[in-house]
């Protein structure tokens, strides 16, 4: 029997391409096909295996947040009030009505319901949540951020999202008073931005298109004063940072249940009804939903390709992943780069090595699925209205995008109509509690 198992591990293990390292084998079946768990449990009537188990022990606990220590100011509790005051702040848009909670909804799970994003005009992707995203080591659903910092100069600058410009943006902090005021406290003084002969009106980078006023405007000023205003804006992403590392959302009915699993201890084996058991079971065995979304976030927190088509108003030849790794290789904001606080360390390594591959072509990030229930619709292109929607989707796999190639051990698992209504009720034992209400509405301010 043991050694049955070593050989359904080392089975599982070369069968599963592009999965991870770290992602935990599957050793739930022996080689005859009968349940390898001579040693299960049942819980609310549903038997798990050992190897079941052992998939549900990786759920929990909720590690601490990792530090960052390409931001100085991430653990600054006043860096995080100025960042609370940004990110509700409509006056960093070019119409003055767009704020990142314009599309990041606290009421929303800071998601929002509409399949792809539209502001100043419409995008080409969906919404994702804000929560719990400190966890990440990439951001965006195609990764071209490896920071929450450098994340947060992108949609400040991108026309379609909030269509404002680095020397606007940094000029509104140096000129108004109370948002000055705080940005002393933490930066200190910023530079003088309001000599319009020095620091045009309006202006920003935009290497893709030398005929851009814009860009013109950008290349008039002297180096130091285009590096100055870079400077100052990656502090404000940075108080935008320290703001998102509050959005972490506590304990879920999942936690009370893997608590319960890993010490014995019986209560809290009652936090989720019976049907969520059997999606759990589903989810970290046959589904193998475990994976890709592994360990207490549910996400490998890297990349795949499931092959969803397209739907109407997004880009057809999106790349995903294979152009967010270019993108941001390029982008002088990343964690090896001036602005970075500490260009050595696990995120500045995992960059050295990172390079466009074949194989990332149409892969997008697996989203942490804490908390998913409030967020609808889903996926990268908000392809699918409800929770039901997207198992069946993994039940079937009926879609066939054109981009690249689907990981090849996903297979349609057929389920009935009761697995998937069991795989969504597990989906939603999955919300935590939200963060403290101080910090999930706008902040009384200037
Ligand atoms: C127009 C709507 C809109 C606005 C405004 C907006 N976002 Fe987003 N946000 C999006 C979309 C769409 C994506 C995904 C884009 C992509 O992956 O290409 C995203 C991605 C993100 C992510 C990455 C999450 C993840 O899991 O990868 C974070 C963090 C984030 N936004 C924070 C912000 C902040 C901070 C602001 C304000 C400075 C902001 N957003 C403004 C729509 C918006
Ligand atoms: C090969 C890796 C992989 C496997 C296996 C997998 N997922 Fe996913 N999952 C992803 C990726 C990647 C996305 C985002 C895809 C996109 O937008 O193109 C995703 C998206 C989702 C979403 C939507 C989340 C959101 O916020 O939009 C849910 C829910 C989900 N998966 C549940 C499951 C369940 C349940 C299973 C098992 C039946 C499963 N996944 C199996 C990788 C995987």
């Amino acid at each position: 029997m043991a050694r049955w198992m070593v050989i359904a591990l080392v089975l599982a293990v070369e069968t599963l391409p592009g999965c991870g390292a770290d992602a935990p084998a599957d050793a739930g079946v022996s080689p005859d096909g009968a349940p390898a768990a001579a040693f299960g449990q049942t819980i609310a009537g549903v038997e798990l295996t050992e190897a079941e188990l052992e998939n549900i022990r990786q759920m929990g606990p909720l590690p601490a947040l990792p530090p960052d220590p390409s931001n100085r100011f991430a653990d600054d509790e006043r860096a995080a009030r100025l960042g609370q005051i940004l990110f509700f702040d409509r006056r960093l848009s070019s119409n003055g009505e767009v704020s990142c909670a314009s599309c990041h909804k606290p009421e929303r799970g800071f998601a929002e319901e509409k399949p792809l994003a539209n502001t100043i005009a419409p995008a080409q992707r969906h919404t994702p949540s804000v929560l719990n995203t400190a966890h990440q080591r990439w951001q965006f659903w195609d990764g071209r951020a490896d920071s929450l910092w450098s994340q947060a100069l992108g949609p400040i600058e991108n026309p379609v999202e909030m269509g404002f410009t680095r020397m606007e943006a940094v000029r509104l902090i140096s000129t108004n008073p109370a948002l000055r005021a705080r940005w002393v406290e933490v930066f200190g003084p910023p530079p003088d931005f309001s000599d319009n002969q020095r620091f045009p009106p309006r202006a920003r980078p935009n290497p893709l298109d030398s005929g851009d006023p814009l860009e013109k405007a950008w290349r008039s000023m002297a180096e130091a004063d285009r590096q100055a205003v870079n400077s100052a804006f990656a502090n404000l992403g940075k108080a935008i940072a320290a703001y998102e590392r509050k959005l972490v959302t506590g304990p879920a009915p999942i936690d009370l249940f893997v608590a319960a699993i890993r010490t014995g201890a019986a209560d809290g084996l009652k936090a989720l009804p019976a049907g969520a058991v059997r999606g759990l079971k589903l989810f970290a065995g046959k589904g193998q939903c475990f994976l890709c979304h592994t360990g207490p976030l549910f996400s490998d927190l890297e990349f795949h390709n499931l092959k969803l088509k397209p739907r109407p108003g997004m880009n057809p030849g999106d790349m995903g992943r294979h152009a967010g790794v270019q993108q941001l290789l390029n982008d002088p904001f990343n964690v090896t780069g001036p602005y970075s606080d500490s260009t050595t360390g696990p995120a500045a390594e995992r960059l050295r090595f990172l390079k466009p591959q074949e194989e990332d072509r149409g892969q997008y990030k697996t989203p942490i699925l804490r908390n998913v229930a409030l967020t609808a619709p889903y996926m990268h292109g908000g392809h699918f209205a409800t929770l039901k929607d997207v198992v069946r989707f993994y039940s079937t796999l009926n879609e066939e995008g054109t981009i690249g190639h689907r990981e090849n051990f996903m297979q349609p698992l057929n389920f009935s109509e009761s697995e998937l209504d069991s795989l969504v009720a597990f989906l939603e034992s999955l919300t935590g509690e939200p963060p403290p209400r101080e910090w999930t509405t706008p902040p009384p301010g200037p």
